[in-house]
């Protein structure tokens, strides 16, 4: 199980890691820290399980993970913002998970990891996705009352451990460092940077996040398969908006955005 005496010691952050719950089991650490939330749980709020027997992913998916072998948690937050912001504040989270995995590859392999996003908020090794997250929110009107941003990162797993239909696009911490990986320093290393770039994403009202994202993203320009609420449709990935959406250009040469959905490069 997750020691959460370890991260508390090593992330030094005061908001992400102060409340901090480690579960042998959950249905899905989104779920329930949505709970916490409705509950009044605070800002900074962590839950990381060893197991989720219903973990979700993306566009009502369901997200794999054998127990004890995967970081699987959420983090809550509470931004000041509309739900608007949602889409980008998810677009920051990437960013500084990204930065946080290439730091811990750093300080335990003396490994120089180069990772990319690929919209809305993957975390891609190589093109096989290493990370995935997903946001949930609770609103009042129009206001963000909690997020719960959950994130699924492939850490100790070997080949064997994917199940056919992950093994070609899949891949884990553990098979790109040869070596096994302490979660709890890249948890730690993760909440540590999460605490210093949300301040200031809070503070510049989430401002240089789309640049940021966009400085890993490799699909810019490319043609890309969305599957968005009109199906699957082959277009041209033309940018990211100040909203955090996505822009692509159809064959007859028009403009559209998408907000959510999935996308495959060909
Ligand atoms: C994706 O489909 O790429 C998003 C995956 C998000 C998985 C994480 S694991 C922790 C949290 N709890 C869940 O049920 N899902 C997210």
């Amino acid at each position: 199980m997750i020691s959460l005496d370890k991260i508390r010691e090593k992330s030094g952050a005061v908001i992400f890691g102060n409340n901090i719950f480690s579960l042998m089991d959950v249905d899905s650490t989104n779920t329930f820290i949505l709970n916490m939330a409705r509950s009044g749980a605070p800002e900074g709020t962590i839950v990381v399980a060893d197991y989720q027997h219903a973990g979700r992913g993306k566009v009502g998916r369901s997200w794999f993970s054998p127990k004890g072998k995967n970081l699987t948690f959420s983090v809550l937050l509470r931004p000041t913002a509309e739900i608007d912001y949602a889409q980008k504040i998810t677009l920051a989270i990437a960013s500084t998970l990204a930065a946080a995995i290439e730091d811990y590859m750093q300080q335990a392999f003396g490994m120089q990891l180069k990772l990319t996003l690929k919209w809305p908020n993957d975390i891609l090794f190589e093109d096989k996705k290493l990370c995935g997250i997903l946001t949930e929110s609770i609103l009042k009107d129009k206001d963000i009352v909690a997020l719960a941003i959950g994130i699924g990162i492939n850490i100790n797993l070997e080949r064997t451990d994917f199940p056919e239909q992950l093994q070609e696009n899949s891949v884990s911490l553990m098979e790109i460092a040869q070596k096994q990986i302490v979660m709890e320093d890249l948890l730690a290393i993760f909440l540590r940077g999460l605490e210093q770039d949300y301040e200031r994403w809070e503070r510049n009202n989430y401002r240089d996040v789309v640049a940021t994202w966009k400085q890993r993203c490799l699909q810019i320009g490319k043609n890309i398969t969305i599957n968005g609420p009109d199906g699957r449709q082959q277009v041209t990935f033309q940018d990211v908006n100040s909203k955090g959406y996505l822009i692509f250009k159809t064959e007859d040469g028009s403009e559209h955005q998408l907000i959510s959905g999935e996308v495959e490069c060909f």
